[in-house]
């Protein structure tokens, strides 16, 4: 049977292997495993792809969440306007700066942060909007940062699910005061572990965000190239969620391919309409004028757990990405949304569903996934 997992990592090294090997030797060789070339280079390299004057790594798409908003002095007593419908990290990084989360529904056709609604959340305390881009469709920025403006309030973009994904040729994390991109082995850059990125044309804001990713210190303090001496210089209370080196080489390798990675995933996404288009089920939409980056495909099916069933009979690897939503979550049921609080979000978690739309699907496995699918609309 023809089997079509969500991913396959191995057949992804194994297609880029002699480059990836290349960058995990050239680190060990050196023996240089923290604080050496490999971050800074990839920091510049990233920056120059998505066209940002600054990008500063971290461990985790969450660590960059988290060091944006330490970086923003948000903390204590701030509000920060964000989905119900997305992946944790999105709020929990709120919370774990000591702000709170404040969520609004989100718009029934590309599942992002509703602007009409935006405005009813803002108050005092608010500081800052953080948009996600849900499944790589981006948020409708240009009316979310015209409404950040009027009430003087940051924008910060999640995108860690949408790299290569733009409004009107103007890439997602180009927007905000910050942006944040996860390198989560499943992302579209992914790492052989895991990895994240905040970007930000603020120069002094980038130098906060070095700071607090790396025990609060300047960067030169650890390069032990200090004539001084390298005393400890800690400026800010840090974290220490950094990339490493070993992931930054393997990112710089994988990151002249990453065209390739968005345009593979645009190309999935693409056949899937033209062979799925007059089906039942709800295709995904890209609103004109914006391009959709598909980390997730995600489409609707009022049978939706009928039709993951037979797909998972017929080898099929199905998910139903950040389902339950947040607020009906038991670590946030102390916070008293229940059901009906949110209700685009809930009515469309009883229906999605992802299928595999990943680089390394084979026009095997496609084919097989496309005729499955057919085969279970009404
Ligand atoms: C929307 C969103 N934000 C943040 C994150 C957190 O990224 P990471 O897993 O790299 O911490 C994820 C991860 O999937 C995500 O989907």
């Amino acid at each position: 049977m023809i089997t079509v997992p969500m991913y396959d990592h191995a057949a992804h090294y194994k297609q880029y292997r002699n480059d990836l090997d290349e960058a995990r030797h050239r680190v060990l060789e050196r023996g240089l495993l923290d604080w050496g070339p490999e971050v800074p280079a990839f920091e510049s390299e990233f920056a120059e792809w998505l066209g940002s004057a600054h990008a500063v790594t971290t461990n985790s798409g969450t660590a960059a969440l988290k060091v944006a908003m330490l970086s923003l002095g948000i903390g204590p007593g701030d509000e920060v306007i964000t989905v119900p419908n997305s992946d944790i990290s999105s709020t929990s990084a709120i919370h774990h700066v000591g702000a709170k989360a404040v969520w609004v529904d989100v718009e029934a056709d590309t599942m992002n942060l509703d602007p009409a609604l935006l405005e009813a959340a803002i108050t005092p305390r608010t500081k800052a909007i953080l948009p996600v881009h849900m499944y790589g469709h981006p948020a409708d920025l240009p009316a979310i940062s015209e409404i950040a403006t009027n009430h003087g309030l940051y924008l910060i973009e999640d995108a860690c699910l949408a790299l290569g994904a733009s409004i009107d040729g103007r890439a997602v994390g180009l927007w905000g005061h910050a942006s944040c991109f996860s390198f989560a082995p499943s992302k579209h850059l992914g790492a052989f572990g895991n990895g994240g990125v905040v970007v930000t044309n603020d120069p002094e804001v980038a130098e906060k965000m070095r700071q607090f990713a790396g025990y609060g210190q300047p960067r030169e303090r650890h390069y032990r190239t200090d004539p001084t001496g390298g005393f400890l210089e800690h400026r800010v209370e840090g974290l220490n969620e950094r990339l490493d080196e070993l992931q930054a080489a393997m990112l710089r390798a994988k990151l002249p391919h990453l065209h390739e990675f968005i345009w593979s995933r645009r190309n999935h996404a693409e056949v899937y309409r033209s062979s799925w288009g007059s089906l039942s089920f709800e295709l995904p939409v890209e609103r004109l004028g914006c391009v959709h980056s598909y980390r997730n495909y995600v489409l609707r099916a009022e049978n939706r757990d009928r039709v993951r069933t037979a797909l998972a009979d017929a080898g099929i690897a199905t998910g139903t990405p950040y389902v339950p939503p947040l607020h009906l979550q038991p670590v946030y049921q102390s916070l008293g949304y229940g059901p009906g609080s949110f209700p685009v979000t809930e009515a469309a978690a009883q229906e999605l569903f992802s299928v595999p739309v990943s680089p390394e699907l084979t026009s095997v496995q496609r084919d097989h996934l496309i005729e499955q699918v057919k085969a279970l609309s009404d």
